[in-house]
């Protein structure tokens, strides 16, 4: 049966992490045509490369149509046109694609993450005038909250926080960007996940960076010992509810407004994930010991330098005060079915699933299914 809502996705970032899963359940859940924005040579390598990514997914129910293009360098009015001659009608954007390393120069961060977002406003502000956009969602992260401590509420921008890295910086520049003068007037909804990891059900992930370089030295026994200021709060969301989300918000108001796709109180500390961590695969529960004797311990073995190297970026993240509240976007969600829940229900199946991909090192197992059937 058709789709009465009528009008189809302009969605970047398709191959990433959250993209992947999203354009997974658009596919199979609608008939609405979807293009994708995608890097590549030229539209037939994105559309070789969006298909390769499918290749083995669900039965598809919409059209997709993927198109080269990178968001540092595109002209917004090629794009427009490039869209209408393909034919697909858009009254949705999803601009999910970004830079999410943490190491970058800020002109780096800048030049994706917040010029970007600049051209992708424009690409939604040309279609919006020929034809009404029913939403423009520009995909942040709850981390523009930066290091600040205690509660951070959907209504809350720039509240005098500093940032850990460029990454955070060059994502609320983009919220500025896009609430400022270069949005007026289109529907506009800013949805903040937090630390996206594996799905509920399968377990599958296509990154496997922040919780799971702890996790992994965790599992494989390469620190037996966790600092005492073990109280840094981890929220940590499901990939299978931020993109259940992302879709189900598209009749929430979009006037501005921003969405939380957090954990909030299924949030849980550092320590706890330890112990549930080592529960899961049969530890012992790691003692805590002083930070000093953390530090040594890790530097006594090849294991605990290798993962001092690898936190390196993510070291910041053990040590998070803040706590966030989705009551806005709970309160359009969980009408329809779509729950947060915390990740003690489900981290035995991301371990399961990260030990059969090796922790990212292989990217399909014989008999596991692919990212888009799962995703
Ligand atoms: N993962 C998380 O924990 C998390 C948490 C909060 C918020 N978010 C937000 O969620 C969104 C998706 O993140 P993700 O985890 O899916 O990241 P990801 O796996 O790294 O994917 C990033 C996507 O952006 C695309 N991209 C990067 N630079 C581009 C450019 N110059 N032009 C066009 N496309 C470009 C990538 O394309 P290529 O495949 O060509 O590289 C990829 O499709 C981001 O906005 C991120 O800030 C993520």
């Amino acid at each position: 049966m058709r789709d009465r809502r009528g009008g189809g996705l302009l969605l970047t970032g398709a191959s990433g992490f959250v993209g992947q899963s999203l354009l997974a359940r658009w596919l199979a859940r609608t008939d609405r045509p979807v293009t994708v924005l995608v890097r590549a040579a030229d539209d037939r390598a994105a559309q070789a490369r969006i298909e390769a990514l499918l290749a083995d997914g669900p039965k598809r129910r919409a059209p997709l149509r993927a198109l080269a293009s990178d968001v540092t360098d595109c002209d917004p009015a090629d794009i427009v046109a490039r869209v209408r001659a393909g034919g697909h009608d858009v009254d949705e954007i999803i601009h999910s694609a970004a830079c999410v390393r943490f190491d970058q120069e800020i002109g780096d961060a800048r030049a994706v993450n917040v010029a970007g977002t600049a051209r992708m406003v424009e690409v939604a502000q040309r279609l919006h005038a020929e034809r009404p956009l029913r939403r423009y969602v520009q995909v942040s992260t709850a981390f523009v909250a930066g290091a600040h401590a205690g509660p951070f509420g959907e209504k809350d921008r720039r509240i005098g926080q500093d940032f850990r890295n460029t990454y955070e910086q060059s994502k609320i520049e983009a919220e500025e960007l896009v609430t400022g003068p270069a949005g007026a007037g289109l529907p506009l909804q800013v949805v903040r996940p937090s630390i996206v990891v594996g799905d509920r059900e399968s377990g599958w992930t296509a990154a496997f960076n922040v919780l799971y370089v702890p996790l992994r030295a965790l599992v494989a026994g390469a620190v037996d010992a966790v600092p005492e200021q073990d109280q840094g709060l981890l929220d940590v969301v499901p990939v299978d509810y931020v993109a259940d989300g992302l879709l189900g918000l598209s009749d929430a108001p979009a006037d501005g407004r921003t969405y939380h796709l957090t954990a909030g109180r299924h949030a849980i500390t550092v320590g706890q994930l330890a112990d549930l961590a080592c529960r899961a695969t049969g530890r012992k529960p790691p003692p805590r010991v002083s930070a000093e004797t953390f530090v040594q311990t890790l530097s006594a073995t090849a294991a605990g330098r290798v993962l001092a190297a690898n936190l390196g970026d993510y070291l910041p993240y053990l040590d998070v005060r803040t706590t966030f509240d989705a009551a806005g976007a709970e309160a359009h969600l969980a009408p329809r079915g779509i729950r947060v829940t915390p990740v003690s229900d489900y981290l035995h199946r991301l371990i399961a699933f990260a030990q059969e991909r090796r922790w990212g090192r292989l990217r399909r197992v014989r008999g596991v299914a692919p990212s888009l059937t799962t995703g």
